[in-house]
């Protein structure tokens, strides 16, 4: 076992892991975020997508281990004081989900995605959540949710 420790969504965790133990496993099912979600578990969908230091992984592919003194940030920890953040508000204005499986991990990468291109093309949005896979193909409305947050049409 390895014990690590690193906050979660503004919290401090401190746990006794086996080695093998996936970051999304850890924080599924010792740190009870389960809005983190696991479509594939293989690295191609993206569902499983939060934040390490403030940048965009998929935690089916890194190992609870590789987190340890680090900053984790999931789904649940974006709204403040009730609040949505402004990328959920823009995505449930703009229809951006359907079923929602893929939702969590497409905020977390657009989100990633406006840090590095804060107006980016239609084009760019796409290029940047290729890595984020919607079996419902509700791509278009997507796009378009992440394109008014980069124009703060939700705020
Ligand atoms: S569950 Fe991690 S990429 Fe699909
Ligand atoms: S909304 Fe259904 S998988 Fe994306």
């Amino acid at each position: 076992m390895s014990r690590i420790s690193m906050k979660v969504d503004g919290n401090s965790y401190v746990d006794e892991v086996e080695p093998r133990m996936l970051l999304v496993q850890y924080l599924r099912e010792l740190v009870g975020k389960t809005g983190t979600v696991v479509g594939c578990d293989t690295g191609n969908c993206g569902a499983c997508t939060v934040h390490l230091d403030g940048r965009s992984v998929k935690s089916c592919s890194l190992l609870a281990v590789q987190a340890d003194g680090h900053e984790v940030t999931t789904i649940e920890g974006l709204g403040t004081n009730g609040e949505l953040h402004p990328m959920q508000q823009a995505f449930h204005e703009n229809h951006g989900l359907q079923c929602g499986y893929c939702t969590p991990g497409m905020i977390m990468q657009s989100i990633d995605l406006l840090a590095e291109n804060p107006d980016p093309s239609d084009d760019e949005i796409r290029l940047g959540l290729e890595g984020n896979l919607c079996r419902c193909t509700g791509y278009q409305n997507i796009v378009r949710a992440v394109r008014a947050a980069a124009a703060g049409d939700d705020r």
